[in-house]
């Protein structure tokens, strides 16, 4: 088990004035400093069709890599608020170096949330993390599954993500979360309309998604950013989207191109 206590972290304030935090373990930003609340929702809800799809569901289950500040939970309740959203959500996530609830309380995130009280949440859960798996009934329609651990450790028998939310650092300061092999675990954890969605645009990301079968897209990117990543099982929810050469990129992978 890890603690980030030997780590500095440390809140930023991105361009649209809501907060993120530096690593200095990862030497990264959790979010793009032009704006967090505004990438994560392009990123996450916006992009994914997910915003669009809150209400015609009785179920969905959601796979975050990386909790972090909790944002996109934040984003998602909220969402589901504004709604009144009546679909039953669980939602997976997995954090390997949780933030103390004395970083957490001082986030400004109730400011941009239609549901402001919603973050007080958040200090709680960083307040209750055991080594392992947490559950945490958020409302009556939405369950946190959180993985204290490493992605490298988790595991779920029964899971079948709907939508995976790959928030990892980027591919060079956090390259274990963005292996063909994490991705075929992220498979191995979808349900056949999975859709992974993540802010890079990574050419080696592309390449290790493709090796581990998923069908992959670029699509325009958040906040000025030229391209992202969307990728799906089933090649009709990219239909939207401009789809790479899933098995030019594989062998490319396979042959040691983005390394
Ligand atoms: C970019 S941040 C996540 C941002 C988050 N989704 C948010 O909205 O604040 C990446 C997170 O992944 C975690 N992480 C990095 N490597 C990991 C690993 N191998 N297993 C589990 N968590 C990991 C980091 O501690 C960090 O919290």
């Amino acid at each position: 088990m890890t603690d980030d206590s030997s780590e500095e972290s440390k809140l930023v304030e991105t361009r649209d004035g809501s907060h993120t935090v530096y690593s200095s373990r990862f030497d990264q930003h959790y979010h793009n400093p032009n704006g967090a609340i505004a990438e994560s929702r392009y990123v996450f809800f916006e992009k994914t069709g997910l915003l669009n799809n809150l209400n015609n569901r009785d179920q969905l289950t959601i796979l975050e890599v990386g909790f972090g500040t909790g944002l996109n939970l934040l984003l998602l309740m909220d969402y589901c608020l504004n709604q009144d959203s009546p679909t039953k959500i669980d939602y997976y996530s997995v954090e390997g170096f949780p933030l103390s609830p004395e970083v957490a309380k001082d986030f400004n995130y109730s400011e941009y949330l239609s549901h402001p009280n919603l973050t007080n949440q958040i200090g709680t859960i960083f307040g209750n993390l055991s080594g392992g798996m947490n559950h945490f009934e958020i409302t009556e329609n939405l369950t946190l599954h959180l993985f204290y651990g490493m992605f490298e450790d988790f595991k779920s028998d029964n899971l079948q993500a709907n939508y995976i939310f790959h928030d990892a650092f980027s591919p060079d300061a956090n390259p274990d979360l963005w292996s063909g092999e994490v991705f075929q675990k992220l498979k191995q954890l979808s349900a056949n309309d999975a859709m992974l969605s993540t802010y890079s645009a990574a050419s080696s990301a592309q390449g290790a998604l493709a090796w581990a079968g998923w069908k992959v897209a670029k699509t325009r990117g958040a906040l000025g950013k030229r391209e992202m990543i969307l990728a799906a099982l089933d090649a009709d929810r990219l239909s939207d989207h401009k789809r790479i050469n899933e098995e030019r990129y594989a062998q490319r992978y396979e042959e040691g191109d983005f390394d």
